[in-house]
This record gives structure tokens, C-alpha cells and sequence, in this order.
């Protein structure tokens, strides 16, 4: 038999309504900030991620599906959404329209990655950015979004911490502390590390490898470093969410795995899982580095995945279940078996959730499924039905039975 790739999953029909829940309150909230869908490509010139994510991340030095196609042409499955919409903001000239520019999408990633616990090869992500403006007041208004979403899902134990890496300037005195500082031991770091040593030395805090996060012990912090502009935004962000009740943790060791980041990181972990489920940060300098106009701007990504599997765990509640007939309408005969067809159509119509028989089931085993499916009315219509235009319908739960007329209108008011 052949079986699904390794890291990614089949979202089963028992399962998709508890992501088609997620998405929608997700969305409610998104565009209730003012947030409009964005959809791009799933692949991408391969370039796109080495230059916008950074060719010494572990995303792209390790992690990335990249083949050439046909054209001989080199393309990557994103790995992540934020260098796609930036690449459509340039492309499409969406410059031009007012700023800040809100965007949310909702799309599968793919990365090559370790699978375990949370970790997947396809995943998907429910991602936000605001691209325009580098007032503190976007960042706060991002995160207290984020907390929103996820307060939404009443996950118990997820805790927000933010961190500022600063900005090129403040990170050129920063990096010449941390080469000193890495420089001593840098013999016994692993390979990886030492050829991030001279390019990109900030990238050494977030290897995963044993030995090297605790060589890292001690290191010095950015927020040692930051200038006097990154550390008036980072002291605005802070007092802004303080004054909104919005609990906080500073956590100078979160450096982000993708290179655009600048200023304001943050990260939600649920501490019962031990991973993050929502993370994100300023990118100041990425539309300019992929080739448009120096423009500030701020996003997250929600891993739904995730999400979802705290989600489970969690929430029993009424409001997420899965969907049951309003209604089964069983046929005895062909005249009636008509009547059926024609009444569910217009049942149906009217929003009613209707089963009726399309396997030539016997009424023994059709009533014997309405029950398994948890249909709420159950009705049973034969040729003496039809011509009375009258039939009886059983409330399921009580076992109480009513008799209606064969109108829709006194159907529904008799379900409802
Ligand atoms: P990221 O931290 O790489 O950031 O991913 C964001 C979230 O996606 C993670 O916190 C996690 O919940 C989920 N995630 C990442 N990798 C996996 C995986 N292999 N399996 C399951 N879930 C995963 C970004 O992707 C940035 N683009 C976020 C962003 C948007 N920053 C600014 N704008």
C-alpha cells in the first residue's frame, strides 16, 4: 500500500471541521483588524527564500524541498509565507496603495525538517503582516491581535515572550561582542557554526545542537546593545502592552531562525507542549532587500497544526462538533422515493442539513444509519403520505413524534 510522505498528515472528515472552526474564528478576528486574505504561490524561485530568509538560516541551508523543473529552473516549496507576500507587495505595486498594508493568509508550508512532536514536513500556518508603517504602535497592535487568536481557543498555558534584536546599527557592535565572545571556544562548535561564524555569528545562538547551546551559556545579550532609537521602540512595545493588560515575559534568547527580523521578536509557548505555536517579529529591512522601497514592516505566523493539537486536547465544547442531519428522510416506495428527492431539495435550499437514502438500502437499514449518523428528525414517507401531503416526524432525543404537513415551511417550523 502505498502510504502518505513522512511529516505530513490526512485531515479526515472526523477531524477538518475542528480546523474549518479554527479558520473561521481566526478570520473573524484578522479582519475585524482590518486584515484582507492574501494567496501566493506554494512554490517560489528558489532565490526568494536564500536572499529573504537568509542562506545561513537552518530553513535554507537545510531544510528546504528545492528542485530544479523542466526549465531547469531552480524552485523551493515555501518554507514560510512572509518572503512570498513580500515578493507580490513589491511585484504587484501595492506601494501605491494606503498604507499600512494589512494582509492574513492561510496556507501550507513545507520544510525538511526532524519529525516529531509538532514538527511536520507539511504544516500550515495562519500568518498576519502589516507592511507600511514602523510605529511601535503596529507591533503592539500585531501582538495584542495574536493574544486575541490565541485566547480564542481557550489553550491553557501559553505564555508570550518578546525579545528586540535591534537593527543593523546596534547589531554591528553586538556581533563584534558575540565573534569575541564564541571566538574563544570556536574550535569546539559543530561545523554549521563555524562557517556561520564570520557571516552571520547571531545565527550560532539558535543552533539546536546539544554541545553548542551550552557553549552559548553566558553569551552576551542584544538588549545590551541596542541603540538609542531600538531600545525607545522596544521600551514603547512594552509600556503599550502593559497598560493593555497583555502579559509579557522578556526573553533575551529568542533570535528568530529567519534573518529579516529586526526590533520586536515574540514568541507564544504553550509550556505544556514545550513548543511555540505563534511567533513572529519587525522585518524593517526585507522589502528593500528584495528590492523594493524601504519599507518598515511587522508580522506573525500561527502554526495551525499546532494549534490544533492543544486545541484537541483541550476544548470539548458544544460549539465545535461535528455536524449532524437535521433531518432523515426515509422512502418507501418509488412514488415516494420522488417526493423524497424533490422535498430535500428544497429543504436543502433553506439551509437544512437533510440525509436521505442513495445506497438502495432497506427501511430497516436506513433507519438503522439515520441513528448512527445522530440525524436530530427522522421521517418516513410512503405513497399514502404523498397523497395525504401529510407525514409523521420523530424527534430523535425525546422520541416524541409530530405530525406535519409536507411544506417546507411547516417542516422547518417543526425541526426548529
Ligand atoms: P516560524 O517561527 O518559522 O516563523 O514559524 C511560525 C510558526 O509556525 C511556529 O511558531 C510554529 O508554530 C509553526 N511551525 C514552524 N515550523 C513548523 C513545523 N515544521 N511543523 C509544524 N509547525 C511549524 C515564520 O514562519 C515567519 N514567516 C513568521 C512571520 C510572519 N514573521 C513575520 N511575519
Amino acid at each position: 500500500m502505498i502510504q502518505k510522505p513522512k511529516g505530513t498528515k490526512d485531515i479526515l472528515p472526523e477531524c477538518s471541521y475542528k480546523w474549518a472552526y479554527v479558520e473561521e474564528k481566526a478570520k473573524e478576528i484578522l479582519e475585524n483588524y482590518g486584515f484582507k486574505e492574501i494567496r501566493v504561490p506554494v512554490f517560489e524561485q528558489t532565490e526568494l527564500f536564500e536572499r529573504g530568509v537568509g542562506d545561513t538560516t537552518d530553513v535554507v541551508q537545510k531544510e528546504m524541498y528545492t528542485f530544479l523543473d523542466k526549465g531547469e529552473r531552480s524552485i523551493t516549496l515555501r518554507p514560510e509565507g512572509t518572503a512570498g507576500v513580500v515578493r507580490a507587495y513589491i511585484e504587484n505595486g501595492m506601494a501605491s496603495l494606503p498604507s499600512p498594508t494589512k494582509m492574513w493568509y492561510m496556507m501550507p508550508m513545507y520544510r525538511y525538517e526532524n519529525v516529531q512532536k509538532g514538527r511536520y514536513r507539511e504544516f500550515r500556518q495562519i500568518g498576519a503582516e502589516i507592511i507600511g508603517t514602523a510605529s511601535y504602535k503596529a507591533d503592539v497592535e500585531l501582538i495584542v491581535m495574536a493574544d486575541q487568536i490565541i485566547k480564542k481557543f481557550n489553550i491553557p498555558g501559553v505564555i508570550l515572550n518578546i525579545n528586540s534584536i535591534g537593527c543593523p546599527t546596534c547589531r554591528k557592535k553586538y556581533q563584534e561582542a558575540l565573534k569575541e565572545f564564541i571566538g574563544k571556544n570556536i574550535e569546539q562548535y559543530c561545523g554549521t557554526c563555524k562557517t556561520r561564524f564570520e557571516k552571520n555569528p547571531m545565527r550560532i545562538l539558535d543552533c539546536k545542537e546539544k554541545k553548542c547551546k551550552e557553549l552559548n551559556q553566558g553569551a552576551p545579550i542584544i538588549l545590551d546593545y541596542l541603540c538609542e532609537e531600538c531600545s525607545a521602540h522596544f521600551e514603547n512595545v512594552k509600556r503599550a502592552l502593559e497598560k493593555l493588560k497583555i502579559d509579557y515575559v522578556i526573553d533575551s534568547g529568542i533570535v528568530r531562525g529567519l534573518d529579516y527580523y529586526t526590533k520586536t521578536v515574540f514568541e507564544f509557548v504553550s509550556e505544556t507542549e514545550g513548543y511555540t505555536v505563534l511567533a513572529g517579529g519587525r522585518y524593517d529591512g526585507l522589502v528593500e532587500e528584495l528590492g523594493g522601497q524601504k519599507t518598515e514592516a511587522i508580522g506573525f505566523a500561527m502554526g495551525e497544526d499546532r494549534l490544533i493539537d492543544i486545541f484537541e486536547k483541550y476544548n470539548q465544547t458544544q460549539e465545535v462538533a461535528i455536524r449532524k442531519p437535521d433531518l432523515y428522510i426515509a422512502s418507501i416506495g418509488e412514488v415516494a422515493e420522488e417526493a423524497v428527492s424533490t422535498l430535500a431539495l428544497e429543504l436543502r435550499k433553506n439551509e437544512l442539513y437533510i440525509e436521505t437514502d442513495i445506497c438502495e438500502r432497506s427501511m430497516k437499514a436506513s433507519l438503522k444509519y439515520a441513528d448512527k449518523m445522530n440525524a436530530k428528525f427522522l421521517m418516513v414517507m410512503g405513497e399514502d403520505e404523498v397523497n395525504a401531503g401529510k407525514a409523521k416526524i420523530k424527534n430523535m432525543t425525546t422520541g416524541e413524534e409530530t405530525q406535519t404537513e409536507l411544506e417546507v415551511r411547516k417542516i422547518i417550523e417543526n425541526i426548529k
